[in-house]
Formats: structure tokens, C-alpha cells, sequence
């Protein structure tokens, strides 16, 4: 298995409802030997008709944040919870959320083995963690669960429109260095 089979089998995937209303299946993109692995909540208009995921206005912010600690997308996988839009950018409901995980997310998590998986927003957040009730509660730490690091983020889209949560998520995403070189020296002293 490697992700452009995981990313054919999504294309023509019919296990929810949601293959009724897409025009393309956004299995994600970037780099397969990423540490890093960014997992959103949906398509919107704009991916569902480019086939890519973040390249609307919550991607322009995405790529500005990335920008801020000296990556691009390209070195980056980025993917979201569901990979076809729900109509008229509904929220996911939590079948279709584990529809889609059990079948491609985490087999893309499998193949891409990153040192750290960030969350943006809540749909994301309760794959992982569905105990967890508020995104504020837990944002900017990681956790570590089994083998696997995690950090807990908002989702680019509600900084759009409040400069606080920018500030925030700008504060957030300068951790990954950080949290990437403390995983190296765990590993290390192991
Ligand atoms: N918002 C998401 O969560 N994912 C996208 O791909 C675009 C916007």
C-alpha cells in the first residue's frame, strides 16, 4: 500500500453519503516522508473543486503560518478529518468523521509516520481525543499518546476574522520546532 493507491481508493469511494454531492475527493497532499502531518475538518467549495485540501482563504493563513517556521507545504502532509465537502460546508457528523478515518486517515498515518500530528479544530481534536471538550482547554501542548505525539490546534478559519485567535495560532505553530527537537532527544535517550 502507498498513498496514491489510499488516494485512488478515496476517489471513487462511496462508503457515505457525501460522494453524492462532491465534484473531487481531497485525499490531501505534501510530502509522504513529512514528521510533521496537519489534519483539518473538511473540504470547502474551493477543494472540493481544485481536489486539494486548504486553498481557500483558511489555506492562504495556513501557508502564512507554515511560513513563520520555514516550511512550506510541500514539506508538510496536510489532509482533513472527511475528505469530500458536506453540503454547503455543514460540519462533518461524527459517522462520517470515523467512516473516513477507519477506512483512509489512518492507513495515510500508517504510510506517513509522522513525528507529529497536529489537529486543526475541534472535528480533528475528537479523532484523537474525543474526550476532550474545548479546544482551549489543551491547544499548544503536546500529548503524547502510545507512540504517537499530537499538538492541539484551532482551526485556521476562525482567525479570519479575529485577530486575537491569529495571534494565537501564530504563538502555536512557532511550538512545532520545539516540540519536533524534544521528540528527537526522547528518542535519543531512550
Ligand atoms: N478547511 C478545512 O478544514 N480543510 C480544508 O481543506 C479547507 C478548509
Amino acid at each position: 500500500m502507498d498513498l496514491e493507491s489510499i488516494a485512488s481508493a478515496i476517489r471513487i469511494c462511496k462508503l457515505c453519503s457525501l460522494h453524492k454531492n462532491r465534484n473531487n475527493t481531497v485525499p490531501g497532499s505534501g510530502n509522504s516522508r513529512s514528521e510533521v502531518m496537519l489534519i483539518g475538518e473538511a473540504p470547502g467549495a474551493n477543494e472540493d473543486k481544485q481536489g486539494l485540501p486548504f486553498v481557500g482563504e483558511a489555506g492562504k493563513f495556513l501557508d502564512a503560518l507554515l511560513g513563520t517556521i520555514g516550511l512550506k507545504r510541500e514539506d508538510v502532509f496536510i489532509t482533513n478529518a472527511v475528505k469530500c465537502r458536506p453540503l454547503n460546508n455543514r460540519d462533518p457528523i461524527e459517522k462520517e468523521v470515523q467512516i473516513c478515518t477507519r477506512a483512509y486517515l489512518l492507513d495515510q498515518i500508517k504510510l506517513i509516520q509522522p513525528k507529529l500530528i497536529v489537529t486543526l479544530g475541534r472535528h480533528a481534536m475528537k479523532i484523537f481525543f474525543p474526550q476532550i471538550r474545548a479546544i482551549s482547554d489543551v491547544r499548544g501542548k503536546a500529548y503524547k499518546k502510545g507512540q504517537q505525539v499530537y499538538l492541539i490546534l484551532f482551526h485556521p478559519a476562525v482567525a479570519l476574522y479575529q485577530q486575537r485567535m491569529k495571534t494565537v495560532l501564530q504563538d502555536d505553530f512557532k511550538k512545532i520546532p520545539t516540540i519536533l527537537k524534544q521528540i528527537d532527544l526522547l528518542k535519543e535517550s531512550k
